[in-house]
């Protein structure tokens, strides 16, 4: 199970200070075998660095330039946010999409600058809400995941092993980020199965032995996430809103831990 908390372009820094003191405060709460994870804006990666020191819990950024370096101003490479300690990214998350025009290929670009730095990348894919009333949701969330793949797909087996392995993919239904309007467990279950599903085609034997953790991603919350965590396929939850409450997060947090594979 992975519990991830992506902050956004939240909260001031006496709150994120304050957020990122209790999770060292609680640092016993995290447990081995179910990773927490928060994703801070780029001002506060240092302090990030500093507090969760000696805690399980680590940290990543929101998003990577796709280039190791250059006149690329207002950007932060992979390689940067590993040297500050961060160990994760989110790439190709909806906003990002919708509001910077990152497309699939670009997105593609930044998972392979992700991995030459070292960083495991969370790939975001999700339908928006007129391809969902349309009824094709399966083929659009499984297209933009194929199509950010695309240069993993072409590795040997050994590599492209290796690269799965450290690679995490998070579902997030647009209509249901920041609107309280979760998906159905239903709807969960099978766009999972069908992510899983895509991966096997995809990848086959070239698939590490866990699979690809697929996270789920949209108005999750304290009350809701038993629910979503006890279905098959899900293997944690990307968190937005509920993250930057420090109970809310444990409270969480707590539901990944009951609901680990055994
Ligand atoms: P939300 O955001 O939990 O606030 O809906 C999720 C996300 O965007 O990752």
């Amino acid at each position: 199970m992975i519990i991830a908390g992506n902050w956004k372009m939240n909260p001031n820094q006496a709150a994120a200070n304050a957020l990122l003191e209790a999770f060292a405060a609680h640092r016993n709460i995290f447990q081995p075998d179910c990773q927490a994870l928060c994703f801070p804006p780029a001002c506060y990666y240092a302090m990030a660095a500093q507090k969760l020191a000696g805690t399980a819990m680590q940290w990543g950024a929101q998003n990577c330039h796709q280039e190791q370096a250059g006149a690329y101003t207002g950007e932060i490479s992979a390689q940067m946010i590993a040297d500050m300690g961060g160990r994760w990214v989110i790439i190709g998350h909806s906003e990002r999409r919708q509001y910077f025009g990152e497309t699939d290929n670009l997105i593609m670009e930044k998972i392979d600058a992700a991995r030459a730095a070292g960083l495991r990348p969370i790939l975001c894919v999700g339908e928006p809400e007129e391809v969902r009333l349309k009824g094709g949701q399966d083929d659009f969330v499984q297209g933009q995941m194929a199509a950010s793949l695309e240069n993993i797909i072409k590795m040997s087996l050994a590599d492209q092993k290796t690269a799965l392995e450290k690679l995490v993919i998070a579902y997030e239904p647009v209509w249901a980020i920041g609107t309280g309007k979760v998906a159905s467990l239903q709807n969960i279950a099978e766009m999972h199965q069908g992510l899983c599903d895509k991966l096997i085609a995809l990848f086959g034997a070239g698939l590490p032995e866990k699979n690809v953790p697929i996270l789920y991603g949209g108005s999750v919350n304290s009350q809701n996430a038993a629910d979503i965590l006890a279905i098959d396929k899900v293997s944690g939850a990307l968190v937005g809103g509920a993250s930057l409450e420090a109970d809310g997060f444990f409270a969480i947090y707590q539901a990944a831990i009951e609901n680990r594979p055994n």
